[in-house]
């Protein structure tokens, strides 16, 4: 059954295709009030800002100095800390850059070198001075590094070989201390895999069926020994499997029409909410509450849109219903929209504008970062 495609239907699509990586972001926060975002701009450089509680600094995002060919990732492991790893262009390396909660290291300019081997980065904190790392080999293995506390393993620029034939590239969660869980999809069978690490060994990679899957499957845990799996299929639904902790549960469609696997997160244990961004570029909602899911089983509401990117949905603290959403829209505008706990502001629909991400604003240094932006923070305690 062949299609003719027209050619400037293939042009848009391949300029669809060469910028939607630039249309991307990373959100995380080390403990409330604080948010810090990340992105790569059109030029590749890797863009900042973060809230301090009272306003988004720098003014102007503030560019790291690099040349990223991928999207930064980038987590936490505790008050005050960042780490941010991306695949740098020149070398094809992954570069690690953190923040320590007084300084860049291992300066604002320089990062660490961790090899070239993966196209792909993701990183993930199970603990504090801890961060796994995984990624995908061009032959559609997985490979792993981690910062043990006081070293990587395997040091330098090695990485291990965690096996398997994908063709998306590698989600990592954890559900507590020495617990990794590593899914993706197989080149072969087009399903969803799994391989987890309990503490002193890596399980076979198990094939937990479903599909066939697009894009990139994802992992989330509301708490030990529970962990959900999401992937969407072809025709753009959302699928869902969970491990209880006993056995394995689904797959359950929840309907939608994504080319993308939705955000995750569990504000609480037995929450979760998610969003998507549906093929109309709008993000999408939906919420479970310990019984049922809203809207309905297949039901989602509308949030705002249109947008360029994939949503960044992540919590303002644990056990707080309260959650920060992130996106690009088709002009290049950083937007933000919250869930105060009983309702969007500044509505459903609306947004808060952060500023143009592809405006090349150069910073020679981190200008207010460690001074203006620390010092103003309060502790958590005193909100
Ligand atoms: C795939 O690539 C990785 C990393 O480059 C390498 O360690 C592994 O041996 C390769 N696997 C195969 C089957 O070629
Ligand atoms: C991975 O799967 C693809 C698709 O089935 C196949 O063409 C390729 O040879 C496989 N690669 C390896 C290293 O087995």
């Amino acid at each position: 059954m062949a299609r003719i495609l027209s050619v400037p239907f293939l042009l848009t699509l391949l300029a669809a295709l060469a910028s939607a990586d630039n249309s991307c972001l990373s959100a995380v926060s080390w403990g409330d009030p604080r948010v810090d975002v990340f992105g790569r701009a059109p030029d590749n450089s890797v863009w900042h800002k973060f809230y301090t509680g009272y306003d988004w600094q720098p003014e102007k995002f503030e560019r790291i100095p690099s040349q990223a060919a991928s999207c930064p990732s980038v987590s936490s492991w505790g008050y005050g800390r960042l780490d941010i790893l991306w695949i740098d262009e020149s070398s094809g390396n992954v570069l690690h850059k953190y923040f320590d909660g007084g300084n860049w290291g291992p300066s604002w300019e320089d990062n660490i070198n961790l090899g070239g081997e993966v196209e792909s980065v993701q990183t993930l904190s199970w603990g504090k001075n801890r961060l796994d790392i995984v990624g995908n080999a061009d032959n559609g293995t997985y490979l792993h590094k981690a910062w043990t506390g006081t070293d990587y393993y395997p040091t330098g620029e090695l990485w291990e070989d965690l096996g398997g034939n994908f063709s998306s590239v590698p989600y990592i969660a954890s559900w507590g201390p020495n617990r990794l869980d590593i899914v993706g999809v197989s080149a072969e069978t087009d399903s969803l895999w799994h391989k987890y690490w309990e503490g002193t060994t890596w399980s076979e990679w198990e094939d937990l069926g479903g599909g066939p899957f697009v894009g990139t499957p994802v992992a989330t845990s509301w708490g030990s020994e529970r962990l959900d799996l999401w992937a969407v299929d072809k025709q753009g639904i959302l699928n869902h499997k969970f491990w209880d902790g006993f056995q394995w549960n689904g797959w359950a469609q929840l309907g939608g029409k994504f080319s993308q696997t939705p955000q995750v997160v569990h504000w609480s244990k037995g929450k979760i909410d998610i969003v998507g961004k549906n093929a109309n570029g709008r993000f999408y909602l939906k919420s479970f509450d310990g019984d049922n899911w809203n809207p309905s089983v297949d039901g989602w509401w509308v949030l705002s849109g249109p947008y360029s990117s994939e949503p960044r949905l992540i919590t303002k603290t644990e056990g707080l219903n309260f959650l920060y959403l992130f996106g690009i829209d088709i002009d290049n505008i950083a937007r933000m929209q919250i869930w105060s706990g009983y309702e969007w502001q500044p509505s459903a629909e609306e947004t808060w504008p952060l500023g143009d991400v592809s405006k090349p604003y150069p910073n020679k240094k981190s200008s207010s970062f460690a001074s203006k932006g620390q010092k103003s923070l309060p502790s958590a305690t005193e909100l």
